[in-house]
């Protein structure tokens, strides 16, 4: 989906610029210019109501920063065994390869698993997307989870009280039960962090491996019925509901 952006006045603030090129967020923009890091049209910028205009060359420690004039959005159903990376040098499958041709340069905001399924967004409005993955926003991810055995009621109340893992405790889940069974359990657990592989960590501290892992929703944008490695925009009022809550 294409829209226009902020950055098609004719001049931003610098640090707006950087950040909405996805260099940084607006803060460690400002820092990167009062640490003498940006050049505009080869000078060091050092002043942080600089305003830049479109014509103009912007680097950081020496590379060029682009700023895209349209963005895009692109909402994915990742399937299960792709990489949440534009490449892999292993040649396994990535999400490059879901993305209907001739669309500018888009990348995923935030990642799931290898074996993670499920909704995925791309884009490249860096501004939203840093904001989006910060854990200060928070933004809250729903998965449905197939575990191996029984989920006991006291392994629920752990996990909506918050569990520790390695390097840090995790803040308490929402969790909703669907089928429990003798062998297997489903259940929809909500989280508003992003840590390294959380959800199954989150489950293998109270007992349980997970079996597969779907993302049934990411903030504001939900799977619904869209088939794994489809791809759709997202509605005016999913980006509305995402830019808001950035
Ligand atoms: N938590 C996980 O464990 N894996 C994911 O892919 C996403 C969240």
């Amino acid at each position: 989906m294409k829209e226009s952006s902020a950055a098609d006045a004719s001049a931003i603030r610098l640090q707006k610029y950087l950040a909405h090129a996805g260099i940084a967020s607006r803060r460690a923009a400002e820092e990167l210019i009062v640490r003498g890091k940006v050049r505009v049209n080869g000078r060091v910028v050092r002043e942080m109501g600089t305003s830049v205009a479109l014509g103009d060359r912007v680097d950081v420690s020496g590379a060029p920063v682009v700023l895209h004039l349209e963005t895009t959005y692109l909402v994915l159903h990742k399937p299960a065994g792709v990489m949440t990376t534009m490449r892999d040098p292993q040649g396994r499958r990535t999400v490059a390869d879901l993305i209907p041709k001739g669309l500018p340069r888009i990348v995923p905001v935030g990642r799931l698993d290898f074996d993670t399924s499920g909704v995925l967004l791309l884009t490249n409005d860096g501004e939203l997307a840093n904001r989006l993955t910060h854990p200060r926003y928070g933004v809250d991810k729903t998965y449905r989870a197939l575990l191996k055995g029984r989920l006991l009621p006291a392994e629920i109340e752990r996990l909506r009280s918050g569990v520790h893992l390695e390097e840090f405790r995790a803040a308490g889940a929402q969790l909703r039960v669907v089928a429990v069974r003798r062998e297997t359990s489903v259940v929809d657990i909500t989280v508003h962090e992003g840590k390294n592989r959380q959800v199954r960590r989150m489950f293998e501290a109270v007992g349980h491996s997970v079996q597969a892992l779907v993302r049934l929703r990411f903030g504001p944008i939900r799977l619904g019925d869209l088939p794994p490695g489809a791809t759709r925009p997202p509605s005016e009022r999913e980006l509305a509901a995402l830019r808001a809550l950035a």
